[in-house]
């Protein structure tokens, strides 16, 4: 898709070096067709602790009105405002995240740190600028001092994303980190054994592709390696799932 040049940059962007070994023949750009096919793996029904709300939003006002004045938790005693997502609510490409930070809780957008910022180069990279995929978190208000979520605050919010989803009906969702991935999966399992496989989420069936959550590559940025390949991945995914090659 990108020529090599233009991903040559990217990667730089990404912070990830190229290592070509001296008098090595030219780099061969791998098309999508060329990656080997992954396990197919079909995520088992959201959580039973996951409690649908009473009536499912019809449109995304109604919603984000609903998340606006949610008290199903105590998050919403310390939060600043609700964090509903953002992007094109027509877009292919659902990314999901853990929950907001401090920076998300502030300006009411996910994804705005300097997370943020690896994240929008990660989606760069695979020709994705950040305004035309629709980006969410598994919780919609941040954990005081950035805790992990608890089980029943993601219980409570879950529904939220699923109606987001339900609406949305993206044609790929990408989840970033550990959190998000088993939530979704509802499963224990490590991030690296979620990673490299295609799963299957909800009753649509929608490609669900892991990836590191970018906070972590800032920490381990010899990883990103890795999340480049899971990108090609979901790229290659999703290409395959609108009839391209
Ligand atoms: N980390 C997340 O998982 N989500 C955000 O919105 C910000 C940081």
């Amino acid at each position: 898709m990108q020529p090599g040049p233009l991903r040559n940059a990217y990667l730089e962007a990404l912070g990830i070096d190229r290592w070509v070994a001296r008098n090595s023949p030219p780099e061969v750009q791998v098309e999508p067709a060329a990656i080997p096919a992954r396990l197919e793996v079909r995520a088992p029904a959201p959580a039973p602790i996951v409690r649908l709300p009473a009536t499912p939003a019809a449109d995304w006002g109604t919603l984000r009105e609903r998340v606006a004045a949610c008290t199903a938790c105590d998050l919403c005693k310390t939060r600043t405002q609700t964090v509903f997502g953002v992007g094109s609510t027509s877009a292919d490409w659902l990314v999901i995240g853990e929950a907001p930070g401090a920076d998300e809780d502030r300006q009411g957008e996910p994804f705005v740190g300097r997370a943020g910022q690896l994240l929008n180069a990660m989606l760069l990279a695979i020709g994705l600028p950040r305004e035309t995929v629709f980006i969410a978190n598994i919780l919609k208000c941040r954990p005081p001092g950035n805790r992990d979520p608890k089980p029943e605050e993601v219980a409570r919010c879950l529904p939220y994303l699923q109606a987001q989803i339900a609406l949305l009906k993206p044609k790929i969702m990408l989840a970033v980190g550990r959190i998000a991935a088993q939530n979704l999966l509802a499963t224990d399992l490590p991030l690296a054994r979620l990673r490299g496989k295609l799963h299957r989420f909800g009753e649509a069936d929608t490609p669900l592709v892991i990836t590191y959550h970018p906070a972590y590559l800032l920490r381990t940025p010899s990883d990103k390696r890795k999340a480049w390949e899971d990108l090609k991945f979901a790229r290659a995914t999703w290409q395959k799932s609108i009839g391209g090659n």
